[in-house]
């Protein structure tokens, strides 16, 4: 059988003929199984341990959440303020449920680099500082942890001049917490553990998980040693 031959003066690659009798039909079932198998592998369901909260109870603590949040800003003009990246989903879903009329902006907070510094944290705000001064403002977050990050946004608007700072967290975990401050609004405590899953990531991924779950041991020892 030629699988290669010269043509043209260049070396091209032909395909022999499939031997006989071969069955078209398993060769294209082992291709499939063999995909599928690989599609499984990949799926970020495999690495989660324990599944703390479903889709059906984050809805009902959101609605609880967007209640509260509702009925104090009835009448007061308000901007939403989603911190990037983990808070997206809660805050689109929270704002969904709030019927009164609101604003949205988002904000991004790194540790120290550049550009606008509070403390250790650089702000990046969206749109560009104008819808701060003299805005009632209501910072959203996926997690409340150590406190670091609502503590040093909410001292940087204060000193930009906004009227008043307030957070809601989807989740929050009081026993990490380092600095003094709470969440004016929460949707879920949770105990010190590592959780992923509606917005919350580990290095960067399963943000897009519909629940929020606990991961297992091998899926940080399986990151951990690809970053090796
Ligand atoms: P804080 O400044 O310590 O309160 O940290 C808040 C940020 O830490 C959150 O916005 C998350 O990005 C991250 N974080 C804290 N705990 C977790 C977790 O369990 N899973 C994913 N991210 C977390
Ligand atoms: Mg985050």
């Amino acid at each position: 059988m030629k699988t290669s031959e010269m043509r043209n003066g260049s070396f091209m690659r032909v395909y022999a003929d499939p031997p006989r009798g071969t069955d078209w039909y398993a060769v294209r079932r082992r291709a499939w199984i063999k995909s599928a198998t690989r599609a499984r592998a990949a799926n970020m369901h495999e690495d989660i341990d324990e599944i703390l909260f479903s889709e059906e109870q984050i809805q009902v603590g959101i609605d609880r959440v967007a209640e509260a949040v509702t009925k104090d800003y009835r009448g007061r003009e308000f901007s939403v303020v989603s911190i990037l990246k983990g808070s997206c989903i809660f805050a689109s879903d929270l704002i969904r449920r709030i019927p009164i009329p609101l604003e949205l902006a988002f904000v991004s907070a790194e540790s120290y680099r550049e550009g606008t510094v509070s403390g250790n944290l650089k702000m990046n705000f969206f749109p560009s500082g104008n819808e701060i001064e003299g805005r009632n403002l209501l910072l959203v977050d996926d997690i409340l942890d150590t406190g670091n990050t609502m503590w040093h946004l909410k001292k940087e608007l204060m000193e930009r001049g906004a009227a008043e700072v307030r957070s809601c967290v989807f989740l929050d975990k009081p026993s990490r917490r380092a600095v003094d401050y709470e969440a004016d609004y929460r949707a879920f405590e949770v105990e010190d553990l590592f959780v992923v899953g509606y917005g919350l990531d580990y290095a960067g991924r399963y943000r897009n998980l519909p629940f929020v779950g606990s991961l297992k041991q091998s899926a940080i020892k399986a990151d951990d040693s690809a970053n090796d």
